[in-house]
């Protein structure tokens, strides 16, 4: 049987999915170039915005016409999106020829769920699930030489926009012992980096290890690079930074979303810090790491966000200088308490203060990437690059995507390049002959 994984959403989908071909492989399936070439089509779907499940649902017809010809293919969703029941009635009432629909953590349901199919069963479950389960399944690793880690799953936070505590349930860690495994497995077989991935990695514990612990557990493993996400403000601690700036294999990169510079929105956001608390954090990961990458989430249009909110957000945009900034419009997710508000900005206000929120960014991009121009940076090479088969492409410590010249062979090195031209997204450079 030829499969076929469309997924949407953050990395921790993309780590699912991972899982899902290490499962559909070891049921003896092979991957297919294309969903039209697939007897087995899976969503792995997301829910955090409104066109994230428009995009899915398109995608779903797709399948389902593809099956209108061919009835002996198999149609399969699952993930965030499918964990709501209203996500559920709308599969059944719109695309009735799917087979089976099930939610979050039950990747190690998912070969019943497709044996089952092949029996010409209905299955629809937006309830079962076992996070502690899903952690057991043998892990999958991705494309050399980059992997991906769960070390949670869930969050407590419940930020009043944001659907995934309802989605991804509550707070798990993931025993320390297998992530360390893990990591030693994955230095072992010639992986040069591990993301360990968690909404909300600073608040980890497993039975009294925290997060820099594992932090230090793992660097012990002996992988070349260790990153993580996502960290929230409110849990990031001293330990942490002092665990960052002392372990050698951890880069020097942090995604800490901001999402407003107003305290007014932060508190209606159910933040639990504010701009002061997140503008002395940055101060102290600069003190500690002066070369650290920051990158952020912001939201704009919160409801009640007002002119003068939004300024203090540009404002703190212009202080931090990020390396880079994810900025969204706020999205009404049903179920949620934000969802409820009804001072809503005024849809065209919204896409106007993104827009400029999101030009400025981009000119503290550009003059953040034209700054390296000249310097030496260590670049993990991770594949040939896209635009030419010359060049390959990887990324500093800092987390920059650097293009420079070179073959397949350079693929999981960490090479001296110097930067010799920068525009928004990428860097380009030069081998100066020094490598790792
Ligand atoms: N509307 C807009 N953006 C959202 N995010 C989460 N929920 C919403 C929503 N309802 C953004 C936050 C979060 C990122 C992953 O998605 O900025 O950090
Ligand atoms: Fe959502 Fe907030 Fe949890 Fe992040 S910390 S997943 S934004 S509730």
């Amino acid at each position: 049987m030829k499969y076929f994984i469309k997924t949407f959403g953050c990395q921790m989908n993309a780590h699912d999915s991972q899982i899902a071909a290490g499962i559909l492989k070891g049921m003896g399936c092979i991957p297919a170039e294309t969903m039209q070439d697939a007897d087995l089509i899976l969503f792995n779907t997301c829910c955090i915005r409104e066109l994230a499940e428009k995009k899915a649902y398109a995608s779903i017809g797709a399948a389902q016409a593809l099956k209108r010809n061919d009835r002996s293919k198999i149609i399969g969703v699952f993930g965030c999106m499918t964990q709501q029941e209203k996500a559920l009635d709308t599969i059944k009432k719109r695309f009735p020829l799917v087979d089976f629909a099930f939610g979050t953590n039950n990747l190690y349901n998912l070969q019943r769920y497709i044996e089952n199919a092949g029996t010409g069963s209905k299955q629809y479950s937006a309830s079962e699930g076992d996070a502690s389960a899903d952690f057991l399944l043998p892990p999958r690793y991705g494309k050399k030489p980059l992997a991906f880690t769960n070390i949670m799953q869930g969050c407590n936070n419940f930020c009043t926009y944001c659907i995934v505590p309802y989605v991804r349930g509550r707070e798990i860690s993931r025993a320390a012992s297998l992530i360390v495994n893990e990591a030693t497995e994955l230095a072992e077989n010639g992986y040069k980096e591990v993301t360990l991935l968690g909404q909300n990695v600073n608040s980890y514990n497993d039975n009294g290890i925290t997060f820099p612990d594992l932090l230090h557990k793992v660097n012990d493993t002996g992988i070349e690079r260790i990153r993580f996400m996502t960290s929230h403000p409110k849990d990031l601690s001293n330990a942490l930074i002092k665990a960052m700036a002392k372990l050698s294999h951890v880069c020097k990169q942090i995604h800490l979303p901001v999402q407003s510079g107003s305290n007014a929105i932060l508190r209606a956001m159910n933040r639990r810090y504010t701009r002061e608390h997140y503008l002395n954090l940055i101060k102290k990961l600069r003190e500690a790491m002066p070369e650290i990458g920051v990158t952020t989430d912001i939201i704009v249009g919160f409801p009640g966000e007002t002119k003068k909110d939004y300024n203090d957000t540009l404002e703190l945009v212009s202080q931090v200088r990020f390396d880079a900034a994810y900025t969204f419009a706020f999205s009404p997710r049903e179920g949620t308490p934000a969802a409820k508000l009804h001072d809503r900005v005024h849809p065209e206000v919204k896409s106007e203060r993104l827009r400029k929120l999101i030009d400025i960014q981009k000119k503290i991009t550009i003059e953040i990437h034209s700054a390296m121009v000249g310097k030496v940076q260590k670049v993990l090479v991770e594949g040939i690059s896209k635009r030419s088969e010359q060049h390959v492409t990887g990324r500093t410590d800092r987390g920059r995507t650097v293009n420079f010249s070179g073959t397949k062979n350079d693929i999981g090195k960490i090479l001296d390049i110097k930067i010799t031209r920068a525009n928004i997204n990428t860097l380009f450079g030069e081998k100066t002959g020094g490598n790792v």
